[in-house]
């Protein structure tokens, strides 16, 4: 009898875990470019649940709030480490006026949020209430100013507001506003998708446009261009010929790239799909590669030298609305689908990190991919959440060129590489960030770090029963970050089994 089970155990084991000749080689001795911790940035927009409801709810609300801020969102996001905050869009920026938010809350207009559900806007929240939240959390600020809707005076008057140390109308206003010394803001993005939501306009147009807002924004330290819709190559074309030689009115480039399974206007449920419909969402997140790639080729040709950023300020899996829930609102949930999406795509950011120096997931709370889901008092942490944790050892860190040799996670003739990763360098220590794709099988590898004597490992999971594992309100987490034991490194190797449908730190220490 015993026997017999250990059969069947033996034989389940052999089923569920590829033992093909898989290796993941650590090429320390590459290791030179520093990731731009700003790769782990965060986006909150006017637009259904992410800011009023989501993190702000006002100082009279009986959930616990320090100025109106949620007390358990800002501990979530100060321990996920979170460096940079977009705001106030997405489209909702070049709808935009600044002045209609600031002052006196009870003279502030209420407007109507034309893009996102036609709800009533009361500007409650708005510049002040901004910088005082990026202060909570300790996180950079990234404005995005309007173009579609605005003038080139309104943009230069909310730089000047918001960061001129100098007297006039708009500091002085600054000041009546209980704000005396000038606020530090790290990136200005001037417009936003000015193909479609900012304006429709042609790239031409546009970056003739980008050049007279960006003479006019004095303060405005490092400036961000509206870049492409996906794989829109002309728009970067056009804009790389308008841009490059007025190199010091640009510092960046944006690009944007949502993954939706099912296609622009049928996206695919956030929570009942299949393994063919889990398969291409992967395939979908992997195709964030080729536009990197492509997009980067396009740069190169003219900035040889890297002088202007790749800046991924929107993407995230985005899917159709939970049911019942306000279409406008864009609310949805997130499964271990979407670590495994979130996991494959911060570490294509970390292995161009060259070229790309931040990055903002749509959106942080309630909204899209979000790492955080309020519901009155109660909060989810995602499992998109989990992996903006793990991911956090490599901000800032020197990052380590990796080769990888794995086998396919097939479906229906379609393949993907089993195992995607990126690994990085700091305090002593190197991080590796594994994913295996594969929800079938277990995969084993080797890993080889060439040139450095690494005595110590441990290692971290986030990992779940089923591909639509998700956390939901009131319920234990099915998905989560938990410690991995493994074996310990033997002359610069290391023997690992990662489990099915797992994303996987492993840190090394000499
Ligand atoms: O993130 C939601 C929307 O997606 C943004 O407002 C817009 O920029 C993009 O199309």
């Amino acid at each position: 009898m015993r026997l017999q089970s250990f059969f069947i155990a033996a034989l389940l084991l052999v089923s569920s875990t590829v033992f093909a000749q898989n290796k993941i080689t650590a090429h320390t001795d590459s290791a030179k470019t520093k990731i731009n911790r700003d790769i782990y940035g965060h986006f909150a927009e006017h637009l259904g649940r992410c800011i009023y409801d989501g993190f702000y709810v006002g100082d009279t609300s009986l959930i616990d709030n320090i100025k109106g801020f949620r007390v358990d969102v800002i501990d979530a996001l100060q321990e996920m480490n979170i460096p940079l905050l977009r705001w106030p869009g997405g489209c909702f920026a070049d709808t935009y006026n600044w002045k209609d938010g600031v002052g006196s809350k009870k003279i502030r207009p209420s407007i109507v949020n034309v893009h996102w559900g036609g709800v009533t806007e009361d500007n409650s929240f708005g510049t002040h209430e901004f910088m005082d939240f990026c202060e909570l959390i300790g996180a950079e600020a990234y404005i995005n100013l309007n173009v579609g809707s605005g003038s080139v005076r309104e943009a230069k008057e909310w730089v000047e507001y918001m960061t001129s140390p100098n007297k006039s109308p708009m500091t002085e206003w600054r000041k009546e506003n209980g704000r005396d010394e000038p606020w530090k803001v790290k990136y200005w993005g001037i417009g936003n998708e000015n193909w479609g939501c900012g304006g429709n306009m042609t790239p031409e147009y546009y970056a003739d446009l980008y050049r007279n807002y960006a003479t006019y924004c004095h303060g405005a330290d490092y400036k961000i261009a509206g870049g492409a819709n996906v794989a829109d190559y002309n728009w970067t074309e056009v804009m790389m010929k308008k841009l490059v030689h007025h190199k010091h009115i640009v510092d960046g480039l944006s690009l944007h790239y949502y993954v939706h399974p099912g296609g622009w206007s049928n996206k695919g449920s956030a929570t009942e799909f299949d393994e063919a419909e889990y398969h291409l969402t992967l395939q979908k997140a992997l195709y964030m590669e080729e536009l990197i790639n492509n997009h980067s080729a396009i740069m190169d040709k003219y900035d040889p030298n890297k002088e202007i950023d790749m800046i991924v300020d929107e993407w995230g899996s985005w899917y159709d609305v939970e049911p019942g829930t306000n279409p406008g609102f864009l609310f949805q949930q997130n499964t271990l689908r979407d670590a495994l999406c979130a996991g494959m795509q911060l570490n294509m950011f970390n292995n161009h990190a060259d070229r790309i120096k931040m990055a903002n997931i749509a959106q942080m709370v309630n909204v899209i991919q979000a790492v955080i889901l309020t519901k009155g008092e109660t909060m989810v942490l995602t499992p998109t959440y989990y992996v903006f944790k793990m991911y956090s050892v490599h901000q800032d860190a020197t990052l380590v060129p990796l080769s990888i040799e794995c086998d396919d996670y097939e479906v229906g003739g379609e393949k993907l590489p089993v195992l995607h990763a990126s690994a990085s360098t700091k305090d002593g220590k190197l991080n590796l960030t594994v994913c295996n794709l594969d929800p079938n099988n277990d995969v084993e590898f080797e890993y080889d770090i060439l040139g450095e004597k690494y005595t110590k490992a441990s290692g971290q999971i986030i990992g779940g029963e089923k591909i639509n594992s998700l956390n939901e309100f009131g319920k234990e987490e099915e998905v989560t970050l938990k410690q991995f034991s493994l074996k310990q490194p033997k002359k610069g190797k290391l023997k690992l089994k990662i489990p099915a449908k797992s994303v996987v730190l492993i840190s090394l220490e000499k």
